[in-house]
């Protein structure tokens, strides 16, 4: 490898490189520590269980309606969930714990004067309620709260 590639890289490390990097032995202990890692790193990934409530919102039938009431009604043309959609309205991924109850049925049932009243029935007002509280439970949409790792990941 170039010595002006390796500066260009790493250029604060430039001299310790050189020196190490300077036989084909440590290169290629180099080559397999790096190869080693990445494979231990990717094994464990592999390995690890899901960290996230998989199809939480699938098993909760009345948060299901909700869901698909969402996408019939276009919700999503004036708001976000995870950041996603219009935004003439509020993000609604953590509105169950932001709001209360009895707010988000205000507007529900009967809109404002930017919002349309959907003229929902109870029945789909109790969906779009169980739909938020799941929702919520996914987590964050504000990247703000998130931890940042050592290991360069994220959790909420
Ligand atoms: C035409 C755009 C539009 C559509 C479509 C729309 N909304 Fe809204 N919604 C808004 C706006 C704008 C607000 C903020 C209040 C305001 O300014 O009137 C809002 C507020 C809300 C709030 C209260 C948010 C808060 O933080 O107080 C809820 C809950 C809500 N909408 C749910 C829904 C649901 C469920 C649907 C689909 C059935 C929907 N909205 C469709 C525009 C819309």
């Amino acid at each position: 490898m170039k010595k002006s590639f390796i500066i260009f890289i790493f250029p604060t490390n430039e001299i310790y490189l050189s020196l190490i990097m300077k036989t084909d032995k440590n290169r290629l202990l180099i080559l397999v520590l790096l190869s080693v890692a990445f494979l231990g790193y990717s094994f464990d990934l592999y390995v690890s269980p899901p960290k996230e409530k998989d199809g939480e919102l699938i098993n909760n039938s009345l948060a299901a309606e909700g869901k698909l009431l969402w996408q019939k009604k276009n919700c999503t043309s004036c708001h976000q969930i995870y950041g996603l959609g219009g935004h003439l309205g509020p993000d609604l991924t953590n509105i169950a714990s932001k709001r209360s109850r009895e707010h988000i049925e205000v507007f529900l049932k009967h809109g404002t004067n930017v919002m349309p009243d959907f003229n929902l029935s109870k029945q789909e007002i109790d969906a779009f309620q169980a739909f938020f509280i799941a929702l919520d439970q996914s987590g964050q949409s504000d990247p703000r709260t998130f931890k940042l790792h050592l290991d360069g990941t994220v959790s909420q």
